[in-house]
Protein backbone atom coordinates (compact mmCIF):
# COMPACT_ATOMS: atom_id res chain seq x y z
CA UNK A 1 0.00 0.00 0.00
CA UNK A 2 1.42 3.21 -0.98
CA UNK A 3 2.01 6.30 1.47
CA UNK A 4 -1.55 8.23 2.23
CA UNK A 5 -1.56 11.68 -0.22
CA UNK A 6 -2.29 14.53 2.47
CA UNK A 7 -3.49 18.01 1.67
CA UNK A 8 -3.13 20.21 4.64
CA UNK A 9 -5.23 23.32 5.04
CA UNK A 10 -4.26 26.45 7.16
CA UNK A 11 -5.07 29.76 7.78
CA UNK A 12 -2.27 31.23 10.01
CA UNK A 13 0.43 29.99 12.17
CA UNK A 14 0.89 26.35 10.80
CA UNK A 15 2.35 24.57 13.43
CA UNK A 16 -0.17 21.21 13.39
CA UNK A 17 1.04 21.67 9.72
CA UNK A 18 4.81 21.68 10.80
CA UNK A 19 3.99 18.58 12.96
CA UNK A 20 2.75 16.53 9.90
CA UNK A 21 5.31 17.78 7.56
CA UNK A 22 7.82 16.68 10.16
CA UNK A 23 5.99 13.41 10.36
CA UNK A 24 6.24 12.97 6.75
CA UNK A 25 9.27 13.36 6.50
CA UNK A 26 10.30 10.06 8.10
CA UNK A 27 10.64 7.92 5.11
CA UNK A 28 8.68 4.97 7.47
CA UNK A 29 5.88 7.21 8.09
CA UNK A 30 3.05 6.44 5.91
CA UNK A 31 1.75 9.83 4.56
CA UNK A 32 3.09 12.77 2.71
CA UNK A 33 1.95 16.30 2.52
CA UNK A 34 1.31 16.41 -1.06
CA UNK A 35 -0.10 19.73 -1.13
CA UNK A 36 -0.69 22.78 1.73
CA UNK A 37 -3.69 25.07 1.15
CA UNK A 38 -4.09 28.93 2.36
CA UNK A 39 -7.20 30.72 2.37
CA UNK A 40 -4.60 33.77 3.58
CA UNK A 41 -2.14 35.13 1.26
CA UNK A 42 0.02 36.15 5.13
CA UNK A 43 -0.52 33.16 6.60
CA UNK A 44 3.19 31.96 8.32
CA UNK A 45 2.34 28.72 7.80
CA UNK A 46 2.95 28.69 4.34
CA UNK A 47 6.76 29.61 5.62
CA UNK A 48 6.92 25.75 6.82
CA UNK A 49 5.82 24.07 3.13
CA UNK A 50 8.47 26.02 1.64
CA UNK A 51 10.93 24.96 4.15
CA UNK A 52 9.92 21.14 3.56
CA UNK A 53 9.67 22.05 -0.40
CA UNK A 54 6.15 21.56 -0.52
CA UNK A 55 3.69 23.02 -2.97
CA UNK A 56 1.86 25.76 -0.98
CA UNK A 57 -1.12 27.46 -2.98
CA UNK A 58 -3.20 30.63 -1.75
CA UNK A 59 -6.60 29.99 -2.39
CA UNK A 60 -9.05 32.86 -1.05
CA UNK A 61 -12.43 33.78 -0.32
CA UNK A 62 -12.50 36.57 -1.77
CA UNK A 63 -11.53 36.15 -4.97
CA UNK A 64 -14.56 33.85 -5.83
CA UNK A 65 -18.15 35.19 -6.41
CA UNK A 66 -19.47 32.68 -3.84
CA UNK A 67 -18.67 30.09 -1.79
CA UNK A 68 -19.67 27.68 -3.86
CA UNK A 69 -16.81 28.87 -6.15
CA UNK A 70 -14.82 29.21 -3.56
CA UNK A 71 -15.03 25.37 -2.90
CA UNK A 72 -14.90 24.77 -6.13
CA UNK A 73 -11.32 25.90 -6.02
CA UNK A 74 -10.30 23.99 -3.73
CA UNK A 75 -11.72 20.96 -4.57
CA UNK A 76 -9.67 20.98 -8.49
CA UNK A 77 -6.49 21.95 -6.26
CA UNK A 78 -6.61 18.86 -3.97
CA UNK A 79 -7.65 16.54 -7.05
CA UNK A 80 -5.03 17.93 -9.13
CA UNK A 81 -2.33 16.98 -6.10
CA UNK A 82 -4.47 13.01 -6.10
CA UNK A 83 -5.24 13.70 -2.10
CA UNK A 84 -6.46 10.63 -0.56
CA UNK A 85 -6.81 12.86 3.34
CA UNK A 86 -7.72 16.47 3.95
CA UNK A 87 -6.72 17.54 7.24
CA UNK A 88 -7.47 21.18 8.64
CA UNK A 89 -4.65 22.06 10.85
CA UNK A 90 -6.29 25.73 11.87
CA UNK A 91 -8.32 26.36 8.83
CA UNK A 92 -10.80 29.47 9.94
CA UNK A 93 -13.19 28.24 7.40
CA UNK A 94 -16.65 26.25 8.06
CA UNK A 95 -16.72 23.98 4.79
CA UNK A 96 -20.12 23.50 3.57
CA UNK A 97 -22.02 20.70 3.57
CA UNK A 98 -21.59 19.85 0.26
CA UNK A 99 -17.64 19.75 0.36
CA UNK A 100 -17.67 17.48 3.24
CA UNK A 101 -20.32 15.02 1.41
CA UNK A 102 -17.64 14.99 -1.76
CA UNK A 103 -15.38 13.79 0.68
CA UNK A 104 -17.06 11.99 3.12
CA UNK A 105 -14.42 10.29 5.88
CA UNK A 106 -11.82 11.54 4.34
CA UNK A 107 -11.73 15.18 5.93
CA UNK A 108 -10.34 15.27 9.56
CA UNK A 109 -9.75 18.19 12.02
CA UNK A 110 -8.08 19.08 15.24
CA UNK A 111 -9.61 21.12 17.99
CA UNK A 112 -8.18 22.44 20.87
CA UNK A 113 -10.28 20.74 23.74
CA UNK A 114 -11.60 17.46 24.24
CA UNK A 115 -14.76 17.49 22.55
CA UNK A 116 -18.05 17.34 22.42
CA UNK A 117 -16.64 19.72 25.45
CA UNK A 118 -16.07 23.25 23.96
CA UNK A 119 -16.77 23.22 20.21
CA UNK A 120 -16.21 26.86 18.21
CA UNK A 121 -13.53 29.57 19.59
CA UNK A 122 -12.56 30.91 22.38
CA UNK A 123 -12.02 27.03 23.53
CA UNK A 124 -9.18 27.75 26.39
CA UNK A 125 -10.76 30.43 27.90
CA UNK A 126 -14.07 28.68 28.19
CA UNK A 127 -12.47 25.54 29.42
CA UNK A 128 -10.87 27.86 32.72
CA UNK A 129 -14.37 29.83 32.85
CA UNK A 130 -16.06 26.07 33.05
CA UNK A 131 -13.35 25.41 36.00
CA UNK A 132 -12.21 22.08 33.72
CA UNK A 133 -8.96 19.89 35.54
CA UNK A 134 -8.47 18.46 31.95
CA UNK A 135 -8.22 19.70 28.93
CA UNK A 136 -6.62 18.87 25.54
CA UNK A 137 -7.14 17.81 21.83
CA UNK A 138 -9.19 16.31 19.20
CA UNK A 139 -8.63 14.86 16.71
CA UNK A 140 -11.94 13.99 14.53
CA UNK A 141 -12.92 13.18 11.09
CA UNK A 142 -14.80 16.27 9.35
CA UNK A 143 -19.13 16.15 9.41
CA UNK A 144 -21.21 19.30 7.91
CA UNK A 145 -21.67 20.60 11.99
CA UNK A 146 -18.92 22.69 13.48
CA UNK A 147 -15.94 20.76 15.48
CA UNK A 148 -18.42 17.38 14.84
CA UNK A 149 -17.85 14.04 13.60
CA UNK A 150 -16.47 10.53 15.09
CA UNK A 151 -13.20 10.77 17.39
CA UNK A 152 -10.33 9.85 16.19
CA UNK A 153 -6.96 10.50 18.63
CA UNK A 154 -7.69 12.49 21.85
CA UNK A 155 -4.74 13.60 24.22
CA UNK A 156 -5.32 14.99 27.62
CA UNK A 157 -3.74 17.32 29.77
CA UNK A 158 -4.08 19.28 32.89
CA UNK A 159 -5.45 22.24 33.80
CA UNK A 160 -3.12 23.99 36.49
CA UNK A 161 -4.59 26.80 38.92
CA UNK A 162 -2.51 29.58 37.60
CA UNK A 163 -3.15 28.60 34.30
CA UNK A 164 -4.66 31.82 31.72
CA UNK A 165 -5.85 31.03 28.52
CA UNK A 166 -1.64 31.43 26.64
CA UNK A 167 -0.35 28.99 28.92
CA UNK A 168 -2.92 26.10 28.19
CA UNK A 169 -3.22 26.43 24.99
CA UNK A 170 0.30 26.31 24.88
CA UNK A 171 0.34 22.91 27.03
CA UNK A 172 -2.41 21.87 24.79
CA UNK A 173 -0.65 22.77 21.62
CA UNK A 174 2.21 20.62 22.65
CA UNK A 175 -0.24 17.54 23.08
CA UNK A 176 -1.82 18.43 19.63
CA UNK A 177 1.51 17.76 17.73
CA UNK A 178 1.81 14.44 18.82
CA UNK A 179 -2.03 13.72 18.49
CA UNK A 180 -2.18 14.78 14.72
CA UNK A 181 0.31 13.04 13.28
CA UNK A 182 -0.82 10.14 15.14
CA UNK A 183 -4.45 9.64 13.61
CA UNK A 184 -2.72 10.31 10.43
CA UNK A 185 -0.85 7.27 10.99
CA UNK A 186 -3.66 5.28 12.11
CA UNK A 187 -6.09 6.13 9.35
CA UNK A 188 -3.40 5.43 6.54
CA UNK A 189 -1.85 2.43 8.40
CA UNK A 190 -5.72 1.25 8.14
CA UNK A 191 -5.69 0.32 11.48
CA UNK A 192 -9.31 2.05 12.10
CA UNK A 193 -12.62 2.00 10.66
CA UNK A 194 -15.64 4.23 11.33
CA UNK A 195 -19.24 2.42 12.35
CA UNK A 196 -22.35 4.04 13.35
CA UNK A 197 -20.17 6.95 13.49
CA UNK A 198 -17.70 5.53 15.83
CA UNK A 199 -13.98 5.14 15.37
CA UNK A 200 -13.15 1.69 16.14
CA UNK A 201 -10.07 -0.12 15.93
CA UNK A 202 -10.10 -3.01 12.61
CA UNK A 203 -8.19 -5.52 15.13
CA UNK A 204 -9.97 -5.43 18.69
CA UNK A 205 -6.52 -6.57 20.29
CA UNK A 206 -5.26 -2.52 19.29
CA UNK A 207 -7.79 -1.29 21.13
CA UNK A 208 -6.85 -3.20 24.62
CA UNK A 209 -3.32 -1.85 23.75
CA UNK A 210 -4.72 1.87 23.26
CA UNK A 211 -5.95 2.49 26.90
CA UNK A 212 -6.17 5.70 28.12
CA UNK A 213 -2.79 5.99 29.36
CA UNK A 214 -1.29 4.70 25.85
CA UNK A 215 -3.51 6.87 24.23
CA UNK A 216 -0.61 8.55 22.58
CA UNK A 217 1.73 5.38 21.82
CA UNK A 218 1.43 3.81 18.44
CA UNK A 219 2.07 0.16 18.76
C1 LIG B 1 -4.77 24.83 16.87
O1 LIG B 1 -4.92 25.05 18.24
C2 LIG B 1 -5.86 23.93 16.34
O2 LIG B 1 -6.28 22.98 17.28
C3 LIG B 1 -6.97 24.89 16.05
O3 LIG B 1 -6.33 26.04 15.55
C4 LIG B 1 -5.00 26.10 16.05
C5 LIG B 1 -4.09 26.18 14.87
O4 LIG B 1 -2.76 26.34 15.25
N1 LIG B 1 -7.94 24.32 15.14
P1 LIG B 1 -1.60 26.14 14.19
O5 LIG B 1 -1.93 27.09 13.01
O6 LIG B 1 -1.59 24.72 13.74
O7 LIG B 1 -0.34 26.55 14.88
Amino acid sequence: MGALNLAVLISGRGSNLKALLTACADPDFPARVALVVSDNRDAAGLGHAETFGVPGTVIERRDYADRPAFEAALDTAIRASNVDLICLAGFMRLLSADFVRRWWNRIINIHPSLLPAFPGLDTHARALAAGVRLSGCTVHVVRPAMDDGPILVQAAVPVLPDDTGQTLAGRVLIAEHEAYPLAVRLLAERRVEIVDERVLFVDPTLAARFGPESVLRVP
